[in-house]
């Protein structure tokens, strides 16, 4: 990388970056490193393909998604703050009612730099679990989405490495020189959260993973972009609008699975679930185990039910609640209480707590009621085809590694077990070697005739844009 770069052509941005000397310094080191980790970590074997994608070259309505056929190396990954807002103001905590920050308060400086990187590593991470799926994708329509998805979760890593690269001199680019070591799943050095080290094997765990775990991504730019350090609520907002489409491809996924299997038991007039399998379908039990997996794990991402940590970023205003500003309570929370689950005496019982220390679980639990949502939609398409089988959340309790339910056996109706109990039960709740082997087996080679779907799933009901659903949506070349 030369020290000529055109800055709005190769890096389109609108943070002045053309006129920011450091900040240009800062950057032209580390994008060669990006580069170097995308050609590594991207999606394998992609880089020569030409594929129909949504550039962000600004913010207008006009500018934030541009289609065209590009190689993604040569995607323009941007730097893009929505405007500011004249007079914000820092909405809670105890700095409430101060001006927003536009730089890093000197006293909260590491506790902001810890919630940019965290935020920063879940990104790249993502992109790592995902990249061997696109050599078994179910049709050139869904290869093309998951490239999408994968170049905006670049896109947003350079939000963040922008946001510690501007603001946070010399361990700022520590921090982002980190986020391109760090590897999913990696003994030595591992991504920061639970979720993101987990495989994303195949298509259908993709699906759920962008279903639920993109929407915990969401729920947290949410509560990032109250921020009262005004950087940082600018860029979340804007990646807000890259992340609905990442849901998008989740739920309709999902959708199109369940609608496929169900046609097909339908068609063949199949009652028990277990039997549709033979015909090269994904049962229905097995996307309700797939379900439980992933929503657990995604709960977890929310952090302790109690938690001190939580209360601090609250208090000084770096992190709010989500749709703070919505909100009709005093946005300081001294005397307020919340309810979180726990185990008493073999039992899940509902405990009162300070709401400072309970704001996790308020993030989940707000989330928990979007997802819900999604499933009962998902519900909606398998009654159509008269197959009665409804996919359901697990409890909140069930299968949990961090939180008040840690260390727990947990069934999905939410009984306490012996940890034998829950054993013996395991492989009904959860997907086991086995489902995972059938549901491989049935993605092996992808399909790249334009208009043609695998068996399993079911065509969307629109193409991407303007173009039809067989669009030659990725040229391999
Ligand atoms: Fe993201
Ligand atoms: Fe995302």
């Amino acid at each position: 990388m030369t020290s000529n770069i055109d800055y709005i052509d190769k890096i389109p941005n609108n943070v002045d970056l053309g006129r920011d000397r450091v900040l240009q310094r800062a950057l032209e080191h580390w994008q060669p490193a990006y580069m170097g980790w995308w050609y590594d970590m991207g999606p394998n074997e992609s880089h020569n393909y030409d594929v129909y994608l949504r550039t962000a070259i600004s913010v207008d309505p006009e500018g934030w998604a541009v289609f065209d056929y590009i190689k993604m190396p040569q995607y323009r990954w941007g730097i893009f703050l929505v405007p500011p807002t004249a007079g914000r103001e820092v909405n809670f905590g105890v700095n409430k009612g101060q001006p927003a920050w536009q730089d890093v308060p000197g006293e909260y400086r590491s506790m902001l730099r810890r919630l940019i990187v965290t935020q920063g590593d879940t990104e790249p991470a993502s992109v790592e679990q995902q990249r061997m799926l696109g050599m078994c994708a179910p049709s050139l329509y869904d290869l093309r989405n998951i490239y999408q998805v994968n170049v905006e979760e670049g896109r947003h890593l350079w939000a963040m490495v922008y946001l510690l690269h501007r603001y946070f001199g010399r361990d700022g680019r520590e921090e982002a020189e980190a986020l391109l070591d760090r590897r999913s799943g990696d003994v030595d050095n591992p991504r920061i959260l639970g979720a993101f080290n987990e495989p994303t094997p195949d298509w259908l765990a993709f699906y759920m993973f962008t279903f639920f775990t993109d929407r915990d991504g969401k729920f947290q730019l949410s509560s990032l972009a109250e921020s009262g350090f005004d950087p940082l609520a600018r860029t979340c907002r804007f990646m807000l609008t890259e992340e609905a489409h990442h849901m998008f491809v989740g739920e309709t996924g999902v959708g199109r699975i369940v609608q496929r299997t169900a046609e097909v038991m339908a068609e063949n007039k199949i009652d028990d679930p277990d039997h549709a399998r033979a015909l090269g379908v994904i049962d229905l039990h097995t996307v309700q185990r797939y379900l439980n997996f992933h929503y657990s794990v995604t709960l977890d991402l929310f952090g302790g039910d109690v938690s001190s940590n939580a209360a601090s970023f609250y208090t000084t205003g770096l992190k709010g609640r989500y749709e703070e500003t919505k909100i009709d309570d005093d946005h300081v929370l001294g005397d307020a209480t919340y309810n979180v689950g726990t185990v008493r005496d073999g039992r899940v019982v509902d405990e009162q707590i300070a709401a400072l220390n309970a704001l996790n679980e308020r993030l989940r639990d707000d989330y928990i009621g979007e997802v819900q949502a999604g499933v009962e939609r998902w519900n909606k398409v398998i009654e159509k085809t008269g197959i009665p089988f409804r996919l359901r959340l697990p409890h909140k309790g069930f299968h949990r590694q961090i939180g008040n339910f840690a260390g727990f056996h947990i069934s999905p109706q939410g009984d306490v077990l012996t940890e034998a109990q829950w054993n013996a039960k395991r492989d009904e709740w959860l997907p086991s070697r086995s489902d995972y082997t059938f549901v491989q087996a049935m993605m092996t080679g992808r399909v790249v005739e334009p208009g043609k779907f695998a068996n399993w799933i079911a065509p969307p009901r629109r193409g991407v844009h303007t173009q039809p659903i067989d669009f030659e949506y990725v040229r391999f070349n």
